[in-house]
C-alpha cells in the first residue's frame, strides 16, 4: 500500500512541483490550498504525512496544526515554509509537527524526510500491534496461558526465536520447560532443522560424554562403531539440554569449551568438528545455588544464562488453570473420541484452589484420568482424586508447619472465605477484606475465582 500524503500550499505552481516529486516516488498525493480545505480532506480520508506551508489565506499552517491534532489522527506533519524563523519552528513543533524545512527545499531532502517518517510510523505501528497481540494472547504455539507471566514469556520467545542466543529455562517439574524449548525451535526460521533433546541427569559420566560429543570406533570397550554426539545430530537446529545441573563437574569443562569454540571433539578423536546449534538448557534447580555450592561452574552458568526464562509454578498463575482445563478437555475428548466434558462449579473451584505440586503435568494427568474412568459428560467432585478434593487451607499455627503456604495461596483462600460469607456479593466481600472493590475484582480475576459461584452457598 502506498502512503497517502496531503500537501497544503497556497501557491499553485509550488504545490504542483512538490506533488510531482512525491508522485514520482509512488506516493498518493492530494493538495489543499489552505488549512480549512486541508481539514476538510483530513476528515474525509486518512493521511500518513501532511506537508504544510505556514503563510496561507483563510487558515494558516499554525491554525491548521492547532485544529488537526496530528497525534490523534496518527499522521506526521512536516512544515515547509518560505518564512522560517526559529520561533515559528519551535511553535510548530510544540503544536505537533515533527519536522521543519525552509523553501526553497531540495527535492531529495524532502523525499528522505518523508521516507524516514513513514518508516518510523510503520515501525511504531508494528510495535504497538505486537503489544496489542501479546496482551490478547491466550496461547502461543502449543503453549496455553494468559497470565502476565506467560505473556511475558511469549514476548521473550518472539524476541529470541529468530536469533541463536542461548536460552536457560528454569522452573519446577511439569511447568512446561521442554514445551517452551520446542516452541522456541518451532517458531524460529530453523524449524525444519533437527530438535534434539538430551537428559543430562539420566546417565553415567562416560555415556553422557559420548552422547554429547560422540566417539570413534574403539574409543572404549563396546564402542564398535563411530557415533555422532547430540551436538552433531542437532547441527543447524536446536540442542535441548535437560537437567543441565546434573552434568558432572569434569564434563562441564569440556562442555564449556564446546560452546565457546562451537566445536566438539569426539572421544578417541583428535580432530574437532565444527557445530552450529542453538542451545537451550533447562533445570528445575536454582543454578545460582548450585554455583554457590560449587557443583556448577560459574563460567558455564554465565555462558548459559544469556536469555533466562523462568516458568512460575502453576499455583502462582491460577488464572491459567481454567484455560488449561479447557485445553486438556478438548485434547482428550479428541483422543478418546468422546464429547467434550463440562466441569461442575464445585470441581472447578477445587481444581483452581489446589496447589499443583506437579504443575501442568499433574493437571493434565488429572483430566486424562477422568476421561479414562468416567463416561459422564460432566466432571464433578467425585471424579477428582481425594488429595485435590480434600485440599483446604486451615487456620493453623504456621510455625508448626514444615512448609509454609505462599502469600498468594493465603490471599486466595481469604478472598474465597469472604465471598462465601457475602454469598458472592463483591461489595460486601470487599468490605469484609477492607480493600476497595477494584482491587477485589482484580484479585478475583487473578485467582480464577468467580463470585457468582458463591451466590447460593
Ligand atoms: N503452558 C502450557 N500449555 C499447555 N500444555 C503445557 C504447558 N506447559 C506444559 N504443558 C504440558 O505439560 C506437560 C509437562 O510439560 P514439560 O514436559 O514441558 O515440563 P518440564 O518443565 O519439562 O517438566 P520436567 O522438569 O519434569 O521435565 C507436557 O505434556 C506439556 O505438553
Ligand atoms: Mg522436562
Amino acid at each position: 500500500m502506498s502512503a497517502h500524503i496531503l500537501l497544503v500550499e497556497d501557491e499553485i505552481n509550488m504545490a504542483k512541483m512538490q506533488a510531482k516529486i512525491l508522485q514520482r516516488k509512488g506516493y498518493v498525493v492530494e493538495t489543499a490550498c489552505n488549512g480549512r480545505e486541508a481539514l476538510r480532506l483530513l476528515d474525509q480520508s486518512a493521511f500518513d504525512v501532511v506537508i504544510t506551508d505556514l503563510k496561507m489565506p483563510v487558515m494558516d499552517g499554525m491554525q491548521l496544526l492547532r485544529a488537526m491534532n496530528a497525534k490523534e489522527r496518527g499522521c506526521q506533519v512536516i512544515v515547509l515554509t518560505g518564512h522560517g524563523t526559529i520561533e515559528s519552528a519551535v511553535e510548530a513543533m510544540q503544536l505537533g509537527a515533527v519536522d521543519y524545512l525552509t523553501k526553497p527545499c531540495n527535492p531529495d531532502e524532502l523525499l528522505i524526510k518523508v521516507d524516514k517518517l513513514l518508516e518510523t510510523k510503520r515501525l511504531r505501528e508494528e510495535v504497538a500491534q505486537l503489544r496489542r497481540e501479546v496482551r490478547a494472547y491466550k496461547r502461543f504455539g502449543e503453549l496455553i496461558g494468559q497470565s502476565p507471566a506467560m505473556r511475558q514469556i511469549y514476548t521473550v520467545i518472539s524476541a529470541v526465536k529468530a536469533n541463536k542466543s542461548t536460552v536457560l529455562i528454569t522452573g519446577e517439574s511439569g511447568t512446561g520447560k521442554e514445551l517452551v524449548a520446542r516452541t522456541i525451535h518451532q517458531q524460529g526460521p530453523w524449524a525444519d532443522r533437527p530438535f534434539v533433546a538430551i537428559n543430562c541427569g539420566a546417565m553415567s559420566e562416560t555415556l553422557l560424554d559420548s552422547q554429547l560429543f560422540g566417539h570413534k570406533r574403539g574409543a572404549f570397550t563396546g564402542a564398535i562403531a563411530d557415533h555422532n554426539g547430540v551436538f552433531q545430530a542437532a547441527n543447524g537446529g536446536t540442542l535441548f539440554l535437560d537437567e543441565i545441573s546434573e552434568i558432572p563437574l569434569a564434563l562441564q569443562v569440556k562442555f564449556l569449551r564446546a560452546i565457546q569454540e562451537r566445536e566438539v571433539t569426539p572421544l578417541g578423536s583428535s580432530r574437532p568438528v565444527k557445530v552450529d546449534v542453538r542451545l537451550i538448557a533447562a533445570s528445575n534447580r536454582n543454578l545460582e545455588e548450585e554455583v554457590k555450592k560449587g557443583t556448577f561452574r560459574d563460567d558455564l552458568f554465565y555462558r548459559l544464562n544469556v536469555v533466562p526464562i523462568h516458568l512460575p509454578p502453576l499455583r502462582e498463575r491460577r488464572e491459567d488453570i481454567p484455560l488449561l482445563i479447557e485445553h486438556f478437555i478438548a485434547t482428550f475428548s479428541t483422543e478418546y473420541n468422546v464429547e467434550p466434558k463440562k466441569v461442575s462449579p464445585e470441581a472447578l473451584d477445587k481444581l483452581v484452589s489446589y496447589s499443583w505440586p506437579g504443575n501442568i503435568r499433574e493437571l493434565q494427568n488429572v483430566i486424562e484420568r477422568v476421561f479414562a474412568l468416567s463416561q459422564s459428560n460432566e466432571i464433578t467432585l467425585a471424579d477428582l482424586p481425594g488429595s485435590i478434593v480434600g485440599f483446604e487451607f486451615k487456620q493453623v499455627d504456621f510455625e508448626e508447619m514444615a512448609e509454609l503456604p505462599t502469600l498468594a495461596d493465603m490471599e486466595r483462600s481469604l478472598i474465597r472465605a469472604a465471598l462465601r460469607k457475602s454469598r458472592g456479593n463483591k461489595n460486601e466481600a470487599a468490605r469484609i477484606l477492607a480493600i476497595d472493590r477494584q482491587r477485589l475484582y482484580r484479585k478475583i480475576e487473578k485467582y480464577g475465582l468467580e463470585a457468582a459461584a458463591y451466590a447460593d452457598v
